[in-house]
């Protein structure tokens, strides 16, 4: 709890600032360009890397310039001994890679004896790349061009050409009449109003199932003999199953295809219908409808109040399903805890976040938005950007900035500002000493038995000095 009320991101961005500090020059820079996202002085990194390079790198897109300072739309990920860009220029059609990529690569079956593999969907490429490892040919297909760049850029990134091929095309398309003895897939499975406009690589129809149907129900005629498919996936439910569940059992049933299916996680509706409409909104501002109503629509008329994510594993078979629930509630939040209030908050948070992460145009967005929200929910929402409790230092600091955003966007007139600034003066004082102790108390006495830990490592943290 501690850690959720400070943020993980700025923990690990702390200790990753932190364990960086000794790297060579050249690596610190590229970490912080390329990971951190930071935006760093043109002349540190012409320093550093040498004109030749910067040139490059800015040629390539893979750097911008931007006044004096120099960022970049791409993020490379380290994943066991493997690297991948991601992101993009076209932010609705930028490369993703995320938890159920990793989730996916981790349940990948490198001992599975598989000549030929097809990833359908491969955005970053990162399961076709991960499968060269124990594989001989590897197809992977991006419907997006410039993502499919991007996979092959990645490709050549790893040294990996001999072995992965990335195909531009809709799924089976442009693999037709092949047959391969593996086919995994990690497919656009977000539930997203047709209204709605969203980014590419989450659109799975209002249903989630839009993308999915379409592999399932075709996969058959890309197996072997002894193939195997395996998909992550989401779909909305009820309290007691995923929907998905009817689709397998006829899809099973037709193709005869024995399927497993591992539920590994729950979210209650809210959670998502906060989590999307937020990005909807900071991807694509000013729209007409109100995403939380049209989300919350979708979940309505699916009779829906969750939303589950899985893993399918199918092969030939006699038709029969088998549902695995790893989810239990035992280990979930509890029902209770999740109400339309923290909620809410959540979304707050995420405000708060975009501050945090000096993306001040779309904290703006949301910040415009938010009363917008409030009246779905019938809340009344405080227009102040002071909420978050426990606040380090550092947070602050950074809150002066938004506050200045958020005049210079007109946001708050300059008496509401000359307000804010009395009450950032305030908070900063009693956050560093009495606030702060107060919150370290509270998740102390909650966490007795971490307590040394607690105290001894992140107290400082809430003093705004380092970890
Ligand atoms: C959730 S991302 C997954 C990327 C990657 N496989 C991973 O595990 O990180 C889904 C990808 O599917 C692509 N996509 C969407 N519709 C597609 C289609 N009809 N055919 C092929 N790719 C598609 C998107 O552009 C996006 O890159």
């Amino acid at each position: 709890m501690l850690l959720d009320q400070m943020c993980y991101d700025i923990v690990t961005q702390n200790v990753t600032m932190m364990s960086i500090k000794s790297l060579p020059k050249k690596t610190k820079l590229f970490i912080q360009l390329f990971y951190l996202g930071k935006r760093l002085h043109v002349v540190n990194v012409k320093n550093t890397l040498g004109c030749k390079i910067l040139d490059n790198l800015l040629k390539l897109n893979l750097l911008i310039a931007d006044g004096n300072n120099i960022n970049s739309n791409y993020k490379i990920t380290p994943f066991n001994n493997f690297y991948f860009l991601s992101g993009g220029s076209i932010f609705e059609n930028s490369a993703y890679i995320g938890s159920d990529s990793f989730y996916l690569a981790k349940h990948l079956p490198f001992n599975f004896n598989a000549t030929k593999v097809l990833d359908l969907c491969s955005g970053t490429g990162i399961q076709a790349i991960l499968l060269a490892r124990s594989a001989k040919k590897i197809i992977g297909v991006e419907l997006s061009r410039e993502v499919a760049n991007i996979a092959r850029f990645n490709v050549v990134l790893n040294n990996v050409e001999n072995k992965v091929k990335i195909l531009q095309g809709d799924l089976y398309e442009v693999v037709k009449n092949k047959k391969f003895d593996l086919v995994v897939s990690n497919p656009p499975f977000v539930p997203v109003p047709d209204t709605l406009p969203y980014v590419l690589w989450g659109k799975g129809g209002e249903d989630g199932l839009l993308i999915q149907k379409k592999i399932f129900t075709n996969i058959n005629d890309y197996m072997t003999k002894n193939g195997i498919g395996l998909t992550v996936g989401m779909s909305l439910g009820d309290r007691r199953s995923p929907f998905i569940l009817d689709l397998l059992n006829k899809t099973a049933k037709k193709e005869k295809l024995d399927i497993d299916i591992l539920v590994y996680n729950r979210n209650h509706k809210w959670e998502q219908i906060l989590r999307r409409s937020w990005d909807v909104l900071a991807t694509f501002p000013n729209q007409k409808r109100n995403p939380f109503e049209e989300f919350d629509r979708i979940y309505n008329q699916a009779d829906a109040e969750y939303t589950y994510c899985y893993l399918v594993r199918l092969r030939r078979g006699k038709g029969k399903v088998a549902l695995i629930n790893l989810f239990d509630k035992e280990n979930s939040r509890k029902e209770t805890e999740i109400s339309e209030k923290t909620s809410l908050e959540s979304l707050h948070s995420s405000f708060v976040n975009c501050f945090i992460n000096r993306q001040y145009n779309k904290a703006i967005s949301i910040y415009k938005n938010m009363e917008r929200f409030s009246k779905v929910f019938g809340l009344k929402y405080r227009r102040d950007v002071f909420f978050i409790l426990g606040v380090s230092y550092e947070r602050l600091r950074r809150y002066k900035k938004a506050i200045i955003e958020l005049r210079k966007a007109e946001m708050i007139n300059p008496e509401e500002a000359q307000i804010n600034f009395s009450l950032f003066k305030c908070y900063r004082n009693i956050c560093q000493i009495e606030q702060a102790d107060r919150e370290l108390k509270k998740g102390v006495l909650k966490f007795k038995k971490y307590k040394q830990t607690v105290t001894k490592n992140y107290s400082p943290f809430f003093y705004g000095k380092r970890l």
